[in-house]
């Protein structure tokens, strides 16, 4: 609807129904205004199919919703690195909530995993920013391809269950961008959502909700947000702040409270009414546009949209080892199918995202319909009773036999329900104990074992070492049980990559000291180290690194070239590389683009994922994959210019398979267009002022002309003559940390007066 409509919509409201609008009507729909033609429209969640709730509503996942599809979880999804796919599963979800009426859907969740401790990360996409902000926005162009919204959330810095209604998240300025807010920005940059969902936590001491530099400076200022900005449920602090500061609708309702309190800000001029008018053609823009929208013949194909759940867990899953090509498995070869996923998998997280899913497909139901696979050579142990984690011997036995007469051991195993979830963290990262010492018992007897794991997150492996393959299945929707067996039987082939690091143990986590927080504060001291940024710039050793994943075939990288050597800042640099399939089937392989810095005064991760692309290749084939950088893949943060800023110097532009493993790179030049403007004082060092051109050469001049300088290199020279006590190189580095009022002490003649002169040359 134009603008001007809305306007005059609005000038004929009165205060009491604006207030109104700024909050939910009930759990799930906005308030409408039928005398002016405003509807109420309904909001579900989300995030990986629809949990539309008709009747007792609840935001976790308590009460049951409309049967629907459940979808990978954002773990799984991540795992693709596919853009094109995530845009499917947009549109797919954008079909069903035009079939069922809803206006927006309450994701995507993409929160960066500081730690997989996280209750919430099966719904998070990745550590890292680029990836998140990518996924995100392919399943946010999907979605609103079909005229539905999103509402990408939850924006920002909730990267913990616990305490996420109270807790503050503190973080310097630089994690801040170059971390937690740019895992939103490409995302609202490239794809305007229409809203987005505030989190419940503080930054900084201040609640999302209420957080004008998140909500209007940020969003609406710098990145052109012009959708609205909703609170996630209950996440509402003072009203009229929030108002103030940019967050448009309190869910769920609030039985009128805060509206009246609305009401009376504006009546006793403390709230602008302008400011909530503003809002409320933020607000309605969006409403209009759904309204105007409306696929009235959508209908939701509950089968069509299972396939495609199964289409879309074959892409994610990760093949994380493969020892003597064990996998795929060959049909005719007798198989233990064993664990009680085989039969009841793991495949949704608990919480706000749950889905009445219409069907669940098992691997044991799978093996009945796939493609290359003979049931009667399949058998069934349960292994386990994920109820407690206690050890069932009985089952073991029957498990262990079962795989001493087969030729293959599949165990499938993972995190049971209560083990991870929203609204509480793990404190651990370990499996059951019933189901690592069931694997432990059949590899012992069975040297072709094959795990299978259904997890959000990672998880130790004590037995990594002895069973021969992996497969990461993740929480991988209803249809897990049939992706699963394709790729267990060579039906697709595994192209997933991981999107987070697998530690190796709990204490190696970048976070694992402060974790969670105290008095209701979580200070993320680990800065920009998060995930890979931590593990490689440490050089650490991990279970598996991030990006990493195997296929069937194999793949080789060849010819790097970057477009220009040398470049300044504001050009773009495109890069090339060639990638082979070198195996006898198809496949695809995520190519993976990193830069690293080399040098300069800022302490930065070793490398940072710039760019990928994930490509499908014939036997044989070779394609050309390409890639544009501009100054965003160079720049940091900058805390003196409070803006993105790239330093002069050596970048060398790497391909890695993963993070921790990089196969080709090349070096470029890169000068810096802004020049950092640096004032000097006298606690100034000589390294400071000879980093910088100008420094150096005021600097030198003025040492050349300076009383007493000739006097102070002489005695310099003795003491680094034969036996002096020191040399050249130790007389520099010395001399790095000196700050220039100490040469009042050590260059006899130097004056107070002098270095004032000095340091305005300097600051000149
Ligand atoms: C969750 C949101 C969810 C909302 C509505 C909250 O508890 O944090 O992600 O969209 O409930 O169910």
């Amino acid at each position: 609807m134009e603008q001007a409509k809305i306007k005059n919509i609005i000038s004929q409201m009165t205060l009491e129904e604006k207030a109104g609008l700024c909050s939910g009507l009930d759990f799930w729909h906005t308030k409408g205004i039928e005398r002016l033609g405003i509807p109420s429209e309904m909001v579900s969640d989300g995030p990986h199919g629809l949990r539309k709730q008709d009747q007792a509503a609840d935001h976790l996942g308590i009460n049951d919703s409309i049967q629907a599809v459940c979808f990978p979880a954002g773990c799984a999804t991540a795992s693709s690195f596919d853009r094109d796919l995530v845009r499917k599963l947009g549109e797919t979800l954008g079909e069903e909530c035009q079939a069922e009426n809803i206006s927006t859907i309450l994701g995507p969740a993409m929160n960066i995993k500081r730690s997989p401790l996280c209750g919430r990360n099966f719904e998070y996409y990745s550590e890292d920013p680029l990836v998140s902000t990518e996924i995100a926005g392919a399943l946010v162009h999907g979605v609103q391809s079909k005229h539905v919204g999103t509402s990408p959330k939850h924006f920002m810095a909730n990267n913990q269950e616990y305490h996420r209604m109270t807790s503050s998240s503190e973080m310097d300025e630089r994690t801040m961008r170059e971390i937690y807010l740019a895992s939103f920005e490409g995302m609202v940059k490239k794809e305007k959502p229409w809203t987005i969902m505030n989190s419940y936590n503080k930054l900084n001491g201040t609640y999302l909700c209420e957080n004008k530099e998140m909500l209007t400076d940020v969003l609406r200022k710098e990145w052109g947000f012009d959708g609205y900005v909703m609170t996630d449920w209950g996440a509402m602090n003072e009203r009229v702040e929030a108002l103030k500061a940019g967050c448009n609708l309190e869910m769920p309702s609030c039985g009128g409270t805060t509206d009246a309190e609305i009401v009376k800000a504006v009546q006793n001029g403390e709230l602008d009414e302008a400011v909530l008018d503003q809002r409320l053609e933020e607000f309605l823009n969006i409403i209009f546009r759904y309204e105007e929208n409306r696929d009235q013949k959508a209908v939701f194909q509950l089968e069509r949209d299972h396939g495609i759940a199964r289409q879309v867990e074959e892409e994610c899953i990760v093949l994380l080892k493969n020892e003597g090509d064990l996998l795929p498995l060959s049909p005719d070869k007798k198989a233990a199918f064993i664990g009680k996923y085989a039969k009841a998998p793991r495949y949704q997280g608990g919480g706000s995202s749950h889905i009445n899913s219409f069907k669940v497909e098992s691997a044991m139901d799978a093996v009945k319909f796939c493609e290359n696979v003979k049931e009667e050579n399949i058998v069934f142990a349960q292994g386990y009773d994920d109820a407690e984690d206690l050890t069932n011997e009985a089952l073991l036995e029957e498990a262990v036999e079962a795989a001493k007469n087969a030729e293959i051991a599949v165990i499938f195993a993972g995190l049971p329900d209560n083990f991870e979830s929203e609204g509480y963290d793990r404190k651990h990262m370990r499996m059951p104990d019933c189901q690592n010492r069931l694997i432990e018992a059949v590899a012992e007897i069975q040297s072709n074992t094959v795990v299978v794991l259904h997890n959000g997150s990672p998880v130790e492996m004590p037995w990594i070492g002895k069973v021969k393959a992996v497969l990461e299945a993740y929480l991988g929707g209803q249809a897990v049980g049939g992706a699963v067996v394709n790729v267990l039987y060579g039906n697709a082939n595994p192209s997933g990559h991981l999107a987070e690091t697998f530690p190796l143990r709990l204490q190696d986590t970048p976070c694992y000291l402060n974790y969670g927080g105290e008095h209701d504060k979580s200070v993320y001291s680990e800065g920009v180290f998060v995930g890979y940024r931590y593990y490689a710039s440490k050089d650490m050793e991990v279970l598996f690194p991030f990006g990493h994943g195997l296929s069937y075939t194999t793949f080789a990288y060849s010819n790097l070239s970057v477009g220009k050597e040398k470049m300044t800042e504001s050009e773009t640099l495109t890069v090339t590389v060639d990638v082979t399939n070198t195996g006898e089937i198809a496949g695809k392989e995520v190519a993976q683009l990193y830069v690293a810095p080399k040098g300069g005064t800022i302490i930065r991760p070793v490398r940072e994922l710039k760019a990928f692309e994930k490509i499908n290749l014939a036997p044989g084939e070779t394609k050309k994959v390409q890639f544009t950088l501009d100054r965003r893949a160079f720049a940091y943060w900058s805390t003196q210019i409070h803006d993105w800023h790239v330093g002069s110097g050596e970048y060398e532009i790497q391909i890695g398979r993963n993070a921790q493993d990089i196969v080709l790179s090349h070096s470029v030049a890169v000068e810096s267009e802004v020049h950092i403007p640096k004032v000097f004082d006298f606690n100034s060092t000589m390294g400071e002022i000879l980093a910088d051109p100008k420094g150096k050469a005021v600097l030198e001049q003025a040492m050349a002309s300076m009383a007493g300088a000739e006097e102070a290199q002489e005695m310099g020279e003795q003491a680094q003559g034969d036996g002096g006590a020191i040399n050249s190189e130790m007389m520099a580095a010395m001399m790095e940390g000196m700050p220039l009022r100490q040469l009042i002490s050590f260059v006899p003649g130097v004056t107070k007066d002098a270095l004032n002169q000095l340091l305005m040359a300097l600051n000149l």
